[in-house]
């Protein structure tokens, strides 16, 4: 009995990400009477995870490894043996939109979900909880569990719901205050115990009032919904931004206006350069693909329109640049101040820089990059891409003898420069186009620049 008991407090997680690292760190500051295992294939990123330079890069993230690590949290490589101790394994491997075959470009690819799935088959001796962490469509619980009880070693593997809604960036606080926690299981007896022991490993910290229990289908729909309500707030006010652009309005004072009214509300209603990240997209894609497969056409055409909407946001702004620099950027160094897809993260997946960085240099502009945190990742991104690029750890020396600077990512420092500095430096006329209306517009001008936000008027001195 205490043998069963204690293997319910050996959490092992499949997927040391930016989803299971952070995850897995807040679950084991949190629940000192449980021991935490983080495994991954990829042998680096566990070497990174055991080092003092983490492999992902998230605010106060680094104090709670060091705190736990070593005593509580530990990251390997070994899954077999990680699977035989654990009771409870959450997955949280890639799962990224298929490149390939039936549904290509918008259903999600299960492979190493699947993967994972027969490794704990092959190496678990008795029953499991497995977790779903990551994203995956409706019903793949279903899958993985018709997946796990073909083993024939008699056992039983609860397949359980648990989606993360953390933001990268604020990983660790929305780890410790999440809005909620939503725990889905099969509402059979064993899925209903099974369900109460995920519950009091978040109970710890969480106050139960904000620890939702569901059918497994509604939580795995619920992570869907909500990225995708997020994203659809993101390119509803963007759409807007091109209408102000058009009209004397600003959206800046139209996205106030619309917010400050309580069922609406303020925040995701920031207009720029459009949204970008590992699960927007991708998640929105799942979804309509979802809708395509059950028949659901106008639903499916409603939710993909958010993501067309944000490609047309992304080729909008370039084109804003291209027109406004006499139609021309060929042979025209730009500098593009950050490359992360929003602030306070080095991650750069989906990133809206790499695309109008790509726009700009199919349009022989060259670029001068530089960003706080994401560099070698823009580097990854972009090495396969023809063109002039060069990459810097200094602001100043990025804009020096550049035409324009887009500003892409929302990092706080850059509404801190000298820009009277980086306006001496700059080639003229000087151009700035501000992708996240973060700096003081009167302020360039006054400068010298010519100012080009997100949907309200520019300043021009041409
Ligand atoms: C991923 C998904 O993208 C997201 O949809 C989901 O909600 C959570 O998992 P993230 O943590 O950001 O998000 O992905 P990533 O940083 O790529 O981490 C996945 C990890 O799984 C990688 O380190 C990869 O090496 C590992 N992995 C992948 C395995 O350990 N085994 C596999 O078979 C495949
Ligand atoms: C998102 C969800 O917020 C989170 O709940 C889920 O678990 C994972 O996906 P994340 O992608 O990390 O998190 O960041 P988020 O803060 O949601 O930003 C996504 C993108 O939207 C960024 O590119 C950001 O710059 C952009 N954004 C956000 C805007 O353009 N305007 C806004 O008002 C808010």
């Amino acid at each position: 009995m205490d043998q069963e008991k204690d293997k319910y407090r050996e959490i092992l997680c499949i997927g040391a990400g930016y989803v299971g690292g952070p995850t897995m760190a807040a679950i084991a500051d949190k629940c000192p009477g449980y021991n935490v295992t983080v495994a991954d294939i990829d042998e680096k990123r566990i070497a990174a995870w055991n080092s003092d330079t983490l492999p992902i890069y998230e605010p106060g993230l680094d104090a709670i490894v060091k705190k736990t690590r070593g005593h509580n949290l530990f990251f390997t490589t070994d899954i077999p043996a990680a699977i035989k101790k654990c009771g409870i394994i959450f997955v949280s491997v890639n799962t990224p939109t298929k490149t390939f075959g039936d549904g290509a470009g918008k259903a999600a690819d299960l492979q190493y979900w699947e993967k994972t799935a027969r490794a704990i088959i092959e190496y678990a001796d008795d029953d499991k909880i497995v977790v779903e962490k990551s994203t995956l469509p409706v019903r793949a619980a279903e899958a993985m569990s018709r997946i796990l009880q073909s083993n024939t070693k008699g056992l039983n593997f609860e397949v359980l719901s648990n989606p993360e809604f953390m933001a990268e960036g604020s990983a660790v606080s929305d780890l410790e205050n999440p809005d909620r926690v939503l725990v889905g299981a099969m509402q059979t007896r064993s899925g209903i115990e099974a369900q109460k022991k995920i519950v009091a490993i978040y109970a710890n910290w969480v106050p139960k009032k904000k620890i939702l229990s569901t059918n497994v289908w509604s939580s795995e729909l619920s992570k869907l919904v909500a990225n995708a309500m997020l994203a659809q707030r993101i390119s509803s006010i963007n759409s807007i931004s091109a209408i102000c652009e058009k009209t004397d309005a600003d959206v800046n004072e139209v996205s106030k206006a619309v917010g400050m009214d309580n069922r609406i509300g303020p925040k995701f209603l920031k207009a720029g350069v459009g949204f970008g990240g590992s699960c927007f997209k991708k998640d929105i894609l799942n979804l309509v693909y979802l809708c395509d497969h059950y028949g659901l056409d106008e639903v499916a055409r409603y939710w993909e329109q958010v993501v067309l909407l944000n490609d047309y946001q992304n080729r909008r702004f370039v084109k804003n640049i291209i027109l406004n620099m006499f139609n021309t950027v060929a042979g025209k160094k730009i500098a593009l101040f950050g490359f992360a897809f929003k602030a306070d993260t080095g991650d750069t997946r989906e990133s809206p820089a790499i695309y109008i960085g790509k726009m700009l240099l199919e349009e022989r502009a060259e670029l001068n990059i530089f960003d706080p945190k994401a560099l070698e990742n823009a580097k990854k991104e972009l090495k396969d891409t023809e063109g002039k690029i060069e990459y810097f750890e200094d602001p100043y020396e990025c804009a020096e003898n550049t035409h324009a600077i887009a500003l892409l990512t929302d990092w706080k420092e850059f509404a801190d420069y000298d820009y009277k500095r980086i306006f001496d430096s700059m080639a003229k006329p000087a151009f700035i186009f501000d992708g996240r209306n973060m700096l003081d517009h009167k302020k360039l001008f006054k400068i010298g620049f010519n100012v080009f936000p997100v949907g309200s008027e520019p300043m021009k001195h041409l």
